[in-house]
């Protein structure tokens, strides 16, 4: 199996050259351009941002220096020196000399002010169960008994990591903000991922704690949780990293609900512990501005996922500032964001950005469908939500299920967001009309699990808004577009191009977690032309999506240009999908591609060819490959299709032609393939697509 994947590993660059590569950007819809809507006079009444002179204060000439207008928004414990030290790029480093608390930030600097407002309100999945309003008094209390018991009990301390692998309930909240509170560095893996893909993280990490849940509610059925959290120490311990203790929080306290045992001596009920704890209060710990806050792993063009590292003082004025910006959110909004808590939306949008300026943040236990179409918008008329912040595949999905649906619910929403994939200016338009009431204004953000907090957006307020496209550079965002040899596309020549960022911000990664050198190549060594140069200038961030800017300034982004698919907003590589295939016994070969998607804008497709003797297995190996991938991934990465193909086409020198593979079920334009060596294969694997739909 090991020996498979490794194989699969050498072959990467032969596999991943850029005239075999398909990619989302490739198979990108050209959609026209929209005629521009204006927000309404009511909210530019209220926005927190109304004042055009913003850009100004941003423009270049003023950076770095004007994101202390961000860090502003903090509270520290000491001011910091440096507002941006380049002496190494790229790692760049935010506000050094200063010292500052997450977790003070995000709850004890609002307690003279807002003790008893809500700061989360958790609305369970059953919706005969009652919402649990944490108010920020109650939220303090919690984070101090929960970081008590990680000192004492775990025996964590600053820099260690802590994993979480938990679902959306409160305690994820309670939890990160625990550990931001003594600087442990948490990274939580989002819950609908497998217990392999957990443990592969946690080995990653270095963590020795991990933090579970018995069980949670989705689609009506409570899930067995603690399952995952064997499998993970298990394979976290096979790579080399032994997990001492797994702390579980239980969805009902007192009422256990998984199946699967205790392992006495490692496993304990957060609910028994904590008794020991009540009470106790930790002082946050003033840490440095350019201190690790968390780690985020995220999809890249390798098996292996990469730990985005974030700081705290860099990350937390970042998304301080958009959040108050961006978001328009002001301490008594009811602001509601649908993504998950183990995305970085959830860690920037739910948690961090709404807390930092003490707002009332709703988390939703379940999906939006549940029971009928109906539950999002009963939510948003119950708690009386009046930001909405989701992304597309959900938009649709909701529009499909119940188009109508939002008339018979009487919310108000000010403002929405769309994020994390290309939206069309059809899907937008119903969200605007009948999702926002033609009242709300919408925020169409691009940004990644890499950049903490949004990138290119409008200016709610300021900036009239376009369907499907993303809208400017947001302020002290320098965008540029580049061709492959590295020549600016110009606005407005209708061209597209690798969209990079020119300069550094405050909400950019550090680094990825134990692979510096991955970092660099990764983003900065496609078009740095001197390696040696301590000046930002000479750094674009390459972002790896394709886009397009149009005279007037706003970015359309086509999707990705790497071995990357953005499957309803969340990325998977290729390569981690290929190696999961590799791993069933019958595979020979298997390619990964993009293909177009109703709902969730795009889904993986898999081609496999079987080892010989295998012939007329093809229907049990497809659905071993749908469950491996469940297995090693988690259900969010099961294919679409899995094509079992004689061959797959090859040039020559025997490399596969993605290109090829990703145009079929694409219904795109095959290209010239007289010079593959088995050109006839092409046919063949058209009739099998067709077949399968
Ligand atoms: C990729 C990043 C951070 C948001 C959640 C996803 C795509 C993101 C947009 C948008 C078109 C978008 C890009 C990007 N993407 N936002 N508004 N319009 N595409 O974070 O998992 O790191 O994925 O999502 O392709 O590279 P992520």
């Amino acid at each position: 199996m090991d020996d498979m994947r490794n194989k699969n590993e050498n072959n990467k660059n032969t596999i991943n050259s850029d005239d075999t590569a398909a990619s989302e950007s490739q198979i990108a819809v050209h959609w026209k351009e929209e005629a521009f809507i204006s927000p309404s006079v009511k909210f530019i009444a209220q926005a927190n941002m109304a004042d055009p002179n913003i850009r100004e204060r941003f423009k270049v000439e003023n950076f770095p220096e004007c994101f202390r207008e961000y860090a502003d928004m903090l509270t520290w414990d000491k001011y910091w020196h440096t507002t941006l030290d380049t002496n190494n790029p790229p790692f760049w480093r935010w506000f050094t000399g200063g010292k500052l608390n997450a977790s003070y930030n995000c709850v004890d600097r609002h307690l003279a002010k807002y003790k008893n407002k809500a700061a989360l309100i958790f609305v369970p999945e059953p919706e005969e169960e009652s919402h649990i309003v944490i108010t920020y008094q109650e939220l303090y209390a919690r984070v101090n008994e929960f970081s008590a018991l990680l000192q004492d009990f775990a025996e964590l301390k600053t820099g260690d990591r802590i994993t979480f692998h938990l679902p959306m309930v409160p305690e994820l909240p309670v939890s990160m903000l625990a550990s931001a509170r003594l600087g442990i560095i948490h990274s939580e893996v989002y819950g609908g991922f497998s217990g392999q893909a957990c443990g592969d993280r946690i080995a990653d990490s270095g963590s020795r704690v991990l933090v579970t849940i018995d069980g949670y509610y989705r689609s009506g059925n409570l899930i067995d949780h603690k399952v995952n959290a064997d499998i993970a120490v298990e394979r976290a311990k096979n790579l080399g990293q032994p997990v001492d203790k797994v702390l579980v929080w239980r969805r009902h306290p007192g009422k256990y609900v998984s199946k699967s045992s205790m392992v006495k001596g490692r496993d304990f009920f957060i609910d028994e512990v904590i008794k020991d704890f009540l009470g106790k209060r930790i002082e946050p710990l003033p840490l440095p501005a350019e201190a690790p806050l968390f780690i985020m792993y995220t999809s890249g063009t390798t098996g292996k996922p990469k730990g985005a590292q974030h700081s705290i003082g860099g990350y937390l004025s970042y998304v301080a500032g958009t959040s108050k910006y961006v978001q328009d959110i002001h301490p008594e909004d009811v602001y509601w964001c649908m993504a998950d808590i183990g995305w970085i939306t959830g860690h920037s949008y739910i948690v961090y950005g709404p807390l930092v300026l003490a707002a009332t943040s709703v988390m939703y236990e379940g999906i939006p469908t549940y029971p009928d179409a109906g539950r999002a918008w009963r939510i948003a008329e119950r708690l009386n939500v009046n930001i909405f912040h989701t992304a597309p595949t959900s938009i649709r999905m909701l529009r499909k299920t119940g188009p109508d649906e939002p008339k018979k619910y009487s919310y108000y929403f000010k403002h929405m967001t769309t994020v994390g994939e290309p939206i069309e200016p059809d899907v937008w338009k119903w969200y605007y009309e009948i999702v926002g009431k033609k009242e709300a204004v919408i925020v169409d953000t691009w940004w990644q699990t890499e950049n903490g907090g949004f990138l290119c957006s409008t200016i709610p307020a300021l900036d009239l808004m376009k369907p499907g496209s993303a809208g400017p550079g947001l302020p002290g965002i320098y965008p540029v577009i580049y061709d492959e040899n590295g020549g600016e596309v110009k606005a407005g020549s209708g061209k597209a191009g690798n969209i990079c960022i020119r300069n550094p911000w405050p909400g950019i990664m550090q680094t990825i977690w134990g692979d510096p050198e991955r970092f660099v190549n990764t983003y900065y060594s496609k078009y740095n032309k001197n390696k040696a140069s301590k000046d930002w200038r000479d750094w674009p961030y390459f972002a790896g999506d394709g886009a397009m800017e149009a005279s007037d300034g706003y970015y359309r982004i086509l999707g990705r240009i790497d071995d990357v698919i953005n499957v309803a907003g969340h990325r998977l590589g290729t390569k981690e999908l290929e190696s999961a295939c590799l791993t069933v016994l019958e595979v020979a070969e298997a390619a990964a591609v993009p293909v177009m998607d109703e709902t969730k804008g795009r889904a993986p497709a898999v081609y496999i060819t079987l080892k010989p003797g295998f012939e007329g297995k093809e229907q049990e190996v497809t659905q071993k490959v749908i469950s491996t991938i469940e297995k090693e991934i988690g259900k969010i990465a099961r294919p679409k299709y899995v094509y079992v193909v004689p061959d797959m086409p090859k040039t020559r020198s025997g490399k596969i032609m993605r290109r090829v593979l990703s145009a079929i079920p694409n219904k795109l334009d095959i290209g010239d393939i007289t010079t593959l060596a088995n050109p006839e294969v092409v046919e063949k694997i058209k009739l099998l697509v067709q077949e399968e739909g």
